[in-house]
């Protein structure tokens, strides 16, 4: 039995999880999706929108001062919680996909024709496209880290993929399908030896482990509010100010600029050359609720209590027959992606669903990696801090049951 944390205390704190879906308990085991919301986070933004709506950075007037300094507390809280330099380094986007979307277009615009960047099989599309789409401003070249069977990157392989002409190093912290923890402290080590940056997806990192850019050494770092029991529409891009100065802004409107005249237009300082329009305010103060949440049970307990999940929910499914689990690197994150003999993933998510289990299903926005593993999509089981081990002795019930329909 898990005593890492108290479940039961945790879960009052969720009314969605008190929900029923066919008539069966809900057992959410979609967090790597999106994870739930806790009441105070949802009470933040409610209180928000009663007491302190008024655009920020913008009025003289008490509610527009309040509303700043709750979006900048936020700032210094994110700053605060992944050990970044200065609040100068915390860029506010709508989540990761726009955070990476920003850096591959700001860095782009100094790469030339042939220059090389690194990316690794196990990417999701966000750290695919965004280079991609570069390709049509420069004709860049894409390079890519492969795995093994077990699905870790192989790092001789990638030390061969740099040359002179590589520019940059994009990679997972976490692969949000295989769950491999990958060593991006060392991967760093290795691209800044070369003298390449490196920004680091962690989407599916930030949600379950101590984040320390500074020690990971990452030039740019990028993570999500939504799956860090937060509010959508919020995300995240650090950057080290050394970088993020020289970049040009990514948009262009209102609150990013100096001096506007249709001569010339000079951009505001770090972070507000990158944060162009109204931001959403009310759900990045909402954020800093989310962190401090999380703050409240430890970030250590959580890793250890979805740690412990993932290897129950692993060695039961594993005695279904006909099992097959990808990813099974010995350093891997809650989640676990599988498939059951020829059973569609589609078929098994449905069946799930009617037995009150919510799962992902499909390619997982990671259609390179499903090529690579030879399969067209999985099923997907991501463990959170209020799912409980009779939860995954359910789930894995359910698995077992629907097998033997087919
Ligand atoms: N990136 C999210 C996932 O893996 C949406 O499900």
């Amino acid at each position: 039995m898990s005593k890492i944390l108290d479940i039961e205390k945790i879960r009052e704190d969720f009314p969605i999880l008190k929900r029923t879906i066919e008539g069966k308990p809900l057992i959410y085991l979609d967090s790597a999706a999106t994870s739930q919301t806790p009441r105070c986070v949802v009470e933040a933004i409610e209180k928000m929108y009663f007491e302190t709506k008024a655009n920020v950075h913008r009025g003289v007037h008490t509610l527009s001062q309040e509303a700043t300094d709750k979006v900048e507390a936020a700032r210094e809280h994110v700053r605060r919680y992944i050990n970044a330099s200065s609040i100068e380094e915390v860029i506010f986007t709508r989540g990761t996909t726009e955070a990476i979307n920003l850096a591959a277009s700001s860095l782009g615009d100094s790469f030339c024709n042939g220059d090389e960047i690194i990316l690794s099989v196990m990417e999701h599309h966000a750290n695919i496209i965004p280079w991609q789409l570069l390709q049509r401003r420069r004709r860049i070249n894409l390079k890519v880290i492969p795995m093994n069977d077990r699905g870790e990157l192989l790092l001789d392989e990638y030390e061969k993929l740099f040359s002179d002409n590589t520019r940059m190093v994009a990679i997972a912290h976490v692969s949000n399908v295989l769950g491999t923890v990958n060593p991006v402290k060392e991967m760093v080590a290795i691209a800044h030896k070369h003298g390449v940056p490196v920004l680091v997806d962690g989407a599916q990192a930030a949600p379950h482990m101590k984040i320390d850019v500074r020690d990971i050494d990452a030039d740019f770092y990028a993570f999500s509010s939504h799956k860090m029991y937060g509010p959508t529409g919020v995300g995240v891009l650090y950057g080290k100010k050394k970088l993020l100065e020289v970049l040009p802004p990514y948009q262009g409107g209102g609150e990013m600029i100096k001096h506007v005249s249709f001569e010339k237009t000079t951009f505001a300082d770090l972070p507000f050359k990158f944060e162009a329009g109204t931001p959403d305010y009310v759900d990045i103060a909402a954020f800093d609720t989310a962190l401090s949440y999380i703050e409240s049970i430890d970030i250590r307990e959580i890793e250890a209590h979805e740690q412990y999940l993932c290897d129950m929910a692993t060695r039961l499914l594993n005695e279904i027959p006909g099992m097959r689990i990808f990813g099974n690197a010995p350093h891997k994150s809650g989640v676990v992606s599988f498939l059951v003999g020829d059973i569609h993933h589609y078929d098994m998510g449905l069946l799930l669903d009617k037995l009150g289990i919510a799962v992902r299903t499909g390619h997982h926005c990671a259609q390179p990696l499903m090529t690579a593993c030879g399969v067209e999509g999985m099923v997907r089981a991501s463990f959170a801090l209020y799912n409980t081990e009779e939860e995954v002795q359910h789930f894995v019930e359910a698995v077992a049951r629907v097998a033997k329909m087919f």
